[in-house]
């Protein structure tokens, strides 16, 4: 089953386009200066978030998560002329590498970078809101709070993106789902919360890691 899985992404990001010279850059200038590359998104998960973003054509963006800005740089890319993007991480030794590529892409003008624990940066009231799109792929421990956020600051019809959303296959473990501390339950209270929720509609897509699709009714 493995294999079919490695075969069928492989065939998959072969027959779809590639990323370009500025984002194959920054995925290798990535592996080559940070301590956890793999965290980075893979070639066909950053097409697939440049490709709901051009189907959305959003105004403003919020990501949590920005690492290197690899994502920041495939969201941007359906941006409407004068669109705006808010990025969130809490690692500021990353921002040299983040300013070098956005700067590569032309984006630095239009992307905010925000620096420090992502639930205290939407606590402090600096962001603005009115997002058409958030993408969530920060840390697990506040996801619901990071949902919470989300709905109350997209626009009617607006649409949420959450990474990690199977964990792996841990959402399935029916030990790993009995410690109410695991990650596993984390994930599934996460997923819970969302496909209850009245403010609303959402598809599990259970392609990678599993994401969430979620539109604000
Ligand atoms: C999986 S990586 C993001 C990958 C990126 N979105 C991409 O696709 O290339 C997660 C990032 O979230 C950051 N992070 C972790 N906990 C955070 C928190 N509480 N607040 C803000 N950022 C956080 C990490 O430092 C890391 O850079």
């Amino acid at each position: 089953m493995a294999h079919f899985e490695d075969a069928t992404n492989e065939y998959s990001a072969v027959h779809s386009s590639s990323e370009n010279n500025v984002l194959s850059q920054l995925r290798r200038a990535t592996w080559l200066s940070t301590t956890k590359p793999q965290m980075l998104s893979d070639p066909i998960q950053g097409r697939f978030l440049s490709m709901i973003s051009k189907m959305i054509r959003p105004n403003r963006i919020l990501e949590f998560g920005t690492f290197t800005g690899y994502s920041t740089i495939c969201l941007a890319e359906g941006l409407v002329d004068g669109g705006e993007i808010d990025t969130l991480e809490i690692n500021d030794e990353l921002e040299d590498i983040q300013i070098k590529y956005f700067k590569e892409a032309g984006l630095n003008d239009i992307i905010s970078r925000y620096y420090g624990h992502a639930l205290e940066i939407i606590e402090s009231g600096d962001l603005k809101g009115g997002y058409d799109l958030v993408w969530i792929d920060a840390d697990k421990e506040h996801q619901i709070e990071y949902v919470e956020f989300a709905i109350k600051n997209l626009n009617p019809g607006g649409w949420l993106l959450v990474d990690n959303v199977i964990w792996g296959g841990a959402v399935l473990d029916k030990m790993k789902l009995s410690r109410p501390d695991s990650g596993a339950s984390r994930i599934h209270r996460l997923n819970q919360h969302i496909v209850n929720h009245e403010k609303l509609e959402n598809v599990l897509l259970p392609v990678w890691d599993g994401v969430q699709i979620a539109r604000k009714i």
